[in-house]
């Protein structure tokens, strides 16, 4: 949980400073104010990149060479102090934490696990299945961090090595056998952790769909990257020659995927824009209440224009789900009306309006948190 959030020089946020809410922390202000920036600081401070570019250039305001974030994370022995900075000119990367610099962003991520929805969060379900394997990676390398990302590395490099005795015609080589041997072991392994993972994230997923929208027909399927009826080094063999030809390796662990129906057709292919929506949060969501179970610790969520595409009953069922899994959630919006009457009354609600890369608490936020309970039993009936 971030107890304070300092920002120097990401985009026109110059030099913001705020105490956020440890529950719900709502940035409204009109278009380019800098709200999606705020959520991108705090990406930043999480895995020190930016969720909108991978280069850093653009993040960096346009006067500055360096951009900073820091925050003082609440832990349960305290609070500790994290600071991340990017360096334009050598392109530098420092990380900060507890007065000690960090070398690996996957210890970063490990202190301050993000869950972001945003307008291209629909990509999950429509996009390329990199995207869903990344989704699947969350919820296994936080859950299972020790034995995931070894094994990750271990089934690169295998990869690696494999594709580049295939692109040099070398498929009779004992060296080719050698590495199907390593990338076999380490993609079974791999297999095991994801399967396992989704098998726990499945009804998790379905309960939290249920609260969300009317869509019972909806299944999701874990493909493993090779056919599940056959051990792996049986369809790489009979799949050397296509992969011989074309220079990369057709089966394995980096062609998973999760598959996602609407009875028998895509999901993708018959949803409306707003239950995508749904069916993405309910995703997102559902990884967040399975770490909160398996790890008894909460990540944090950051939502980019929550009110778009929903209508207000759909906007108050998940603003509920978020109060209901009691995270500290960072959300977005253009009208400061736009989620009234989506809270609780004992939720703590911080609302802060955002002009010209300014932020300021609002002392007066209306009635956001008035009559909620009421409210939102009567949308529930
Ligand atoms: N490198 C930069 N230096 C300075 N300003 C920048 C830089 N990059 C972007 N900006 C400006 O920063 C502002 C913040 O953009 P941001 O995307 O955070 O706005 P927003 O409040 O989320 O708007 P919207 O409601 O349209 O999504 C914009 O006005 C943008 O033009
Ligand atoms: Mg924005």
């Amino acid at each position: 949980m971030i107890q304070q959030l300092s920002i120097t020089d990401i985009r026109n946020l110059t030099s913001v400073s705020i105490k956020p809410s440890p529950s719900v922390n709502v940035f409204y202000g009109l278009n380019g104010s800098g709200k999606t920036s705020v959520l991108e600081a705090i990406h930043i401070l999480g895995i020190a990149r930016s969720f909108r570019t991978t280069r850093i250039k653009p993040v960096i305001h346009r006067d500055a060479e360096v951009c900073t974030v820091f925050g003082r994370l609440g832990v349960t022995s305290g609070s500790i102090p994290v600071g991340v900075s990017r360096n334009l000119r050598d392109e530098t990367l420092q990380i900060r934490v507890a007065g000690e610099n960090l070398k690996s962003t996957s210890e970063l991520a490990r202190l301050l696990p993000l869950q972001v929805i945003n307008p291209d969060t629909f990509r999950l379900l429509e996009g390329s299945p990199k995207l869903r394997r990344n989704f699947i990676d969350w919820g296994v390398f936080h859950v299972k961090h020790k034995d995931f990302f070894p094994l990750w590395k271990r089934m690169q490099k295998a990869l690696k090595q494999r594709n580049s005795l295939l692109r040099h015609g070398r498929i009779n080589s004992s060296e080719l056998t050698s590495w199907n041997i390593e990338f076999e072991k380490a993609a079974n392994a791999i297999d095991l952790l994801r399967s396992n993972y989704i098998q726990k994230l499945i009804p998790v997923f379905n309960q939290v769909l249920c609260e969300l929208a009317d869509l019972d027909n909806l299944s999701i399927q874990y493909y493993r990257g090779w056919d599940k009826e056959r051990a792996l080094h049986e369809v790489l063999n009979s799949g050397l020659a296509r992969d011989a030809q074309t220079g990369y390796t057709h089966a394995g662990p980096q062609r998973a995927d999760l598959r996602i129906r609407m009875g028998k057709g895509s999901a993708v292919d018959i949803l409306s824009r707003g239950q995508l929506k749904l069916v993405v949060c309910a995703l997102k969501l559902a990884q967040g209440f399975l770490y909160k179970e398996l790890q008894n610790k909460q990540c944090l969520f950051l939502v980019d224009d929550l009110p778009s595409e929903l209508d207000i009953p759909n906007r108050q069922k998940l603003c509920r789900l978020f109060q209901k899994m009691n995270c500290q959630t960072f959300i977005t919006c253009v009208e400061k009306e736009a989620l009234a009457n989506c809270w609780l009354p004992e939720t703590e609600v911080k609302m802060f309006h955002v002009k010209h890369g300014q932020i300021t608490l609002d002392d007066n936020p209306g009635q956001q948190s008035i009559r909620r309970a009421e409210s939102l039993e009567i949308e529930h009936e």
